[in-house]
Order: C-alpha cells, then sequence, then structure tokens
C-alpha cells in the first residue's frame, strides 16, 4: 500500500546537498537530495553492488557512487556512466508546508 511518508524537514538538506534516510516501514533506504532547492529522492543504494549514494559525489543532477564511480540523474534514476546499467529507484517527493514527504510503499506493522 502506497502513503506519504515524511524524511526530512525542508531546511535539513541544504541546496546542493544530499542526506541519507532510513524511514520506519521503508525498506529502502533513502537518499534526498536538494537541487537548488527543489527536492529529489531515490533510493540510496546502488544498483552496481552494495554502496550508499550519500558516501557519493552530488553535482548538478547527477549523483556518482563511491565505490566504482558509476553515476545515476537524481530526477530519473536513468544510470549515466559505467558500470551502472540498472535505474536507480526514484520516489515523487511531496512537499507539505516544512516536512519533505515521499510516496512508497509502507510495510504494515
Ligand atoms: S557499487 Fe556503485 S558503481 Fe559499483
Amino acid at each position: 500500500m502506497n502513503k506519504l511518508v515524511k524524511v526530512c524537514k525542508l531546511g535539513d538538506v541544504a541546496p546542493g546537498e544530499m542526506k541519507p534516510v532510513d524511514v520506519a516501514g521503508v525498506k529502502d533506504p533513502i537518499a534526498v537530495f536538494n537541487l537548488d532547492g527543489t527536492h529529489y529522492a531515490t533510493s540510496n543504494i546502488c544498483t552496481h553492488n552494495i554502496a550508499m549514494m550519500t558516501d557519493g559525489y552530488f553535482e548538478g543532477d547527477v549523483v556518482e557512487c563511491p565505490l566504482h564511480g558509476g553515476s545515476f540523474s537524481i530526477k530519473t534514476g536513468e544510470p549515466l556512466s559505467f558500470p551502472c546499467e540498472i535505474p536507480l529507484r526514484t520516489y515523487p517527493v511531496i512537499v507539505d508546508g516544512e516536512d519533505v514527504l515521499i510516496e512508497t510503499e509502507v510495510e504494515q506493522s
């Protein structure tokens, strides 16, 4: 079942920065990006192997993996460079007042 879940406050991620977020009930670790004031969210796990994208580099609308240097669009999840071939999952982001929310499946507890 899809729900809107809060991942952070607007001020928690400054423009040009990214932040790892673990959300109760959501299996995927989430990466939240602030690109010129607009927030985006993706899975925080590289699709090539096991690496946290937020340990890598974020510039423009591209995040680069720290392990082998593959990269993805934070807007679409599209893989942009070798060795990444599988898209990174992206999540719809909604801003409600000061809260940043994503739409995703939530496990029932
Ligand atoms: S684990 Fe990310 S590029 Fe290899």
